[in-house]
């Protein structure tokens, strides 16, 4: 059977359109806080196969989306270059932070792949029980998003750490991107050859980035070299990129880096994407996570103005993540509206 997420990824007409939800396996879900449970804590359920597997498959049983993205974190890629790393209730990701690429250090070859060995392993196991229409995506950080954390050692709400470092030190945090985009092509290229058919790049603190020459320099050049660097080990695989909070800028991010879509966030809209970014490109999103936690009219409202803006291939997905306070019947409620 055919694969719509793939079919539009590859600029083909398809009789529908696809749908996936960036953070589908997670909190909102009581089978997922189960696994969990058992796992004891987040690292260990990235790091089980069968559980992260487990995980993974979940939302695709309960709602056939199209597309099933392997369960991990874009944190996954610091710990492979021998960080410690994890993840504390009610706080989120903590790392040791760091504040020289020294600290960090180039990965020997085929170290990447040997610590992250157990999410291919899932990434196999995932794709032995999908349906054959389900396409399974894989993931990395963004450079620039995996070093805000680096360098805070946390979330922050400004980036201050990285954005200080990146001027202060611009030739020391180029150094950083360099680092980070050799480990995240090994490990993106390494979920390929496992079994996954799509990459996204999760760019989640774009936005942050200033007009200076900064977005630029370190989110436009270090994607640019990991796309490139992808797509000489993975020439036919598509990637999705998600400069997220971009805003204009997204034309010249996707034209620069030659990514074969972008997520958009849920403040763009779809028509200037679109204009944005040209005819070519699939445009992904862009649903406000808070209005599938609404439900209701607003909701069927959201998916409509959604609806009437789309030309050219579209993926339809939410602007962020699922919130942990989402209802499930919403996401039924998604599921009928899309597909009606
Ligand atoms: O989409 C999926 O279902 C696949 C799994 C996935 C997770 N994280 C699982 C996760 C993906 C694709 C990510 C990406 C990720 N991780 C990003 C980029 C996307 C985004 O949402 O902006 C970022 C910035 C991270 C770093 C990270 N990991 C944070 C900030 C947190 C804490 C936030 C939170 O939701 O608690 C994590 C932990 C994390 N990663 C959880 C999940 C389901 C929650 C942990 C738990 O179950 O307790």
């Amino acid at each position: 059977m055919a694969q719509v997420l793939l079919d539009v990824l590859r600029g083909l007409k398809t009789d529908r359109t696809p749908l996936w939800l960036m953070r589908q396996a997670g909190r909102y879900l009581p089978e997922y806080r189960d696994v969990r449970g058992q796992a004891g804590n987040f690292m260990n359920l990235c790091f089980t196969p069968k559980y992260a597997a487990e995980v993974t498959l979940q939302p695709i049983r309960r709602f056939g989306f199209d597309g099933a993205i392997i369960f991990s974190d874009i944190l996954v890629v610091p710990h492979a270059l021998g960080r410690s790393v994890r993840v504390e209730d009610g706080v989120g990701p903590l790392l040791e932070p760091i504040s020289s690429a020294s600290e960090l250090g180039q990965a020997k070859p085929g170290e990447v792949k040997a610590r992250l060995a157990p999410v291919y392993e899932a990434i196999s196991q995932v794709k032995a029980a999908l349906p054959k229409e389900t396409t399974l995506i894989g993931f990395c950080g963004a450079p620039w998003t995996v070093a805000t954390y680096l360098a805070e050692g946390r979330g922050s709400p400004d980036q201050r750490a990285a954005k200080l470092w990146a001027y202060r030190a611009p030739e020391d945090f180029a150094q950083l991107m360099n680092i980070l985009v050799d480990a995240s092509c090994e490990h993106l290229a390494a979920q390929v050859a496992a079994g996954a058919e799509v990459v996204q790049i999760f760019d989640t603190w774009a936005g942050a980035l200033a007009t200076d020459g900064s977005f630029e320099r370190w989110c436009i050049e270090p994607t640019q070299a990991l796309v490139q660097a992808f797509r000489k080990r993975c020439p036919t695989t598509p990637v999705i990129g998600f400069p997220r909070g971009a805003g204009q800028r997204l034309g010249a991010y996707t034209k620069a880096t030659g990514v074969t879509a972008v997520s958009v966030e849920g403040t763009l809209a779809l028509d200037d994407a679109r204009r944005l970014c040209g005819p070519q490109i699939v445009l992904q999103g862009n649903l406000d996570p808070l209005a599938l936690v609404a439900g209701g009219g607003a909701l069927t409202g959201s998916v409509e103005a959604i609806r009437k803006q789309v030309q050219g291939g579209h993926i339809f997905n939410l602007g962020h993540g699922i919130l942990p306070d989402t209802p499930i019947a919403h996401v039924e409620q998604l599921v009928r509206l899309v597909r009606s």
